[in-house]
């Protein structure tokens, strides 16, 4: 029985063939395909893991279209994972996991070379300045993406942040990034728009990190973008494209930039 406070925590149970907590799915560390073979009609052809699927509405529309891939999301909020499990019970889903943990922890979730890509949608963005250590993409959480992806496979980032944008670049040693303009007022009404433009700022020079000899030698860019929404889908060629995250409807009709990262792993490990 879980000991959590969260009165969501002992509802995961509710699903226990699809929601797990992070630290007990170390158990399938190098056994993901397997796990799925037990109830896909064969074993997945792609494995791809969502960092902050919330209520997985988007990771769940994307497997359904895709029953030969298997999907594995997680989030960090109990409430909207048991919403996920609900919805990917309802939907009958085979081909979907979730776990409620942290992404960080993604190098005991995942054995060697086991995912295909990894899904980084509108990470948390850590804005002010003590909060920047917080950010999920740095030096450490590509090296451990490095190490569970296959040569060859993805990381896809798509954020708001015109600053956590610059900041990702600035890891692999890329020219900053030339961004719209942000020095507009800050709408006088509440509301998603004067929120966004309150935390999205450019970022200083002398706040972003160096670059990482470690992150270049073991991915390139293949992709960057200011205005993501200006990609087709068959351009993106992707599992997602054409298919908006619960954010991402936000920011398009608000038309806010949306920017975005492509990278493919090259080495796995150090030249
Ligand atoms: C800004 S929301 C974006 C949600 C979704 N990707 C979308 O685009 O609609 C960020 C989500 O990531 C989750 N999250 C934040 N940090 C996390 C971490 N370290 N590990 C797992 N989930 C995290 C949050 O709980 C939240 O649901």
């Amino acid at each position: 029985m879980s000991t959590h406070k969260n009165p969501y925590a002992g509802r995961l149970g509710e699903f226990s063939g699809i929601a797990f907590d992070a630290a007990a799915a170390s158990e399938r560390k190098g056994v993901w395909r397997e796990f799925f073979r037990g109830s896909m009609e064969r074993g997945p052809e792609r494995l791809v893991f969502e960092v902050g699927c919330s209520n997985a509405g988007f990771l769940a529309s994307i497997a359904e279209a895709n029953p030969d891939a298997a999907f594995v999301g997680i989030d960090w909020k109990f409430k909207v994972l048991f919403k996920g499990a609900k919805r990917v019970h309802g939907m009958g889903l085979k081909n979907v996991a979730l776990l409620r943990g942290k992404a960080q922890e993604i190098s005991r979730i995942f054995g060697e070379d086991e995912l295909d890509e990894v899904w980084v949608f509108f990470p948390d963005p850590w804005a002010k300045k003590p909060q920047l250590k917080h950010r999920l993409i740095q030096e450490a959480f590509l090296l451990d993406c490095a190490r569970v992806l296959k040569p060859g496979g993805r990381v896809f980032i798509k954020t708001d942040h015109p600053g956590y944008f610059q900041w990702m670049l600035a890891l692999w040693g890329a020219p900053r990034p030339v961004l719209p303009a942000y020095d507009g007022p800050v709408p006088t009404e509440r509301g998603m728009r004067a929120k966004q433009m309150l935390v999205r700022k450019p970022m200083d020079e002398d706040q972003l990190p160096n670059a990482s000899a470690a992150v270049c030698a073991r991915f390139e860019i293949v992709r960057q973008s200011i205005d993501y929404a200006s990609l087709s889908a068959a351009e993106l060629g992707t599992l997602f494209g054409g298919r908006d995250t619960l954010f991402e409807k936000g920011f398009r009709e608000q038309k806010l930039p949306i920017y975005f990262l492509e990278v493919i792993c090259t080495a796995k490990r150090s030249r």
